[in-house]
């Protein structure tokens, strides 16, 4: 599975920040989206692009732009906040939705809403979700996708927990991983270790 880590001292001190519990909700959505900025751009990096010629007002040069935009997949609700900042970076996507609630229990997802466009075939797809813990609503998302013939899928997340990596690259689906953060564990109620508690509460704050 290829696991991308970005470690830019900038996406760090935005990380570090979403970790620290003094942090009040409009200061942690605020790095989460200056986070998403970083992550979309090394997301991209090796996108491919379309040339054309433009005029500067001095001469003619080559523009380029992406050949192929990513459909944005946020999950709901945590990744709700990252959706603006992505969409910001690549004004041309489009974007559909999948809402996941956890079993607090089984730690299990239970799907409540999917709102993605049918034939996903030739389309990258960027899934986005602060965090990748037991993998389960990823892996359950990576298949609605798959389903609609998507074969290239990035999961954008802040942090990523190793049970995580290792349920998404057992599912045999296609996915890359691109995160901030790669943590030590989940603990007994399937929170990340160190992690940076409940994303959705920390956005939000608690339901
Ligand atoms: N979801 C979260 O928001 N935080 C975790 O640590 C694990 C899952």
């Amino acid at each position: 599975m290829d696991v991308r880590v970005i470690d830019h001292p900038l996406a760090q001190a935005r990380l570090s920040t979403m970790r620290d519990a003094r942090t009040d909700n409009a200061a942690f959505r605020a790095a989460l989206q200056e986070l998403t900025l970083m992550l979309i751009y090394e997301a991209t990096r090796d996108s491919e692009v379309d040339e054309a010629p433009i005029h500067t007002p001095v001469a003619r040069t080559t523009g380029y732009r992406l050949a192929n935009p990513p459909l944005l997949v946020p999950v709901l609700r945590a990744g709700l906040g990252m959706a603006d900042q992505a969409h910001r970076l690549i004004p041309e996507a489009r974007m559909g939705f999948v809402g996941m609630a956890r079993d607090e229990e089984t730690l299990e997802p239970t799907p409540y809403m999917e709102s993605l466009p049918d034939d996903l075939s030739g389309v990258p797809v960027y899934v986005l979700d602060p965090m990748l813990a037991t993998g389960g609503s990823m892996v359950h998302t990576i298949r609605l996708l798959h389903e609609r013939g998507a074969a290239d899928v990035t999961v954008i997340c802040t942090v990523a927990a190793p049970e995580g990596v290792e349920r998404l690259d057992g599912s045999g689906l296609p996915a890359r991983v691109i995160t901030a953060g790669l943590d030590d564990r989940l603990n007994e109620s399937g929170y990340i270790v160190p992690g940076l508690g409940d994303a959705g509460d920390r956005e939000y704050g608690p339901r």
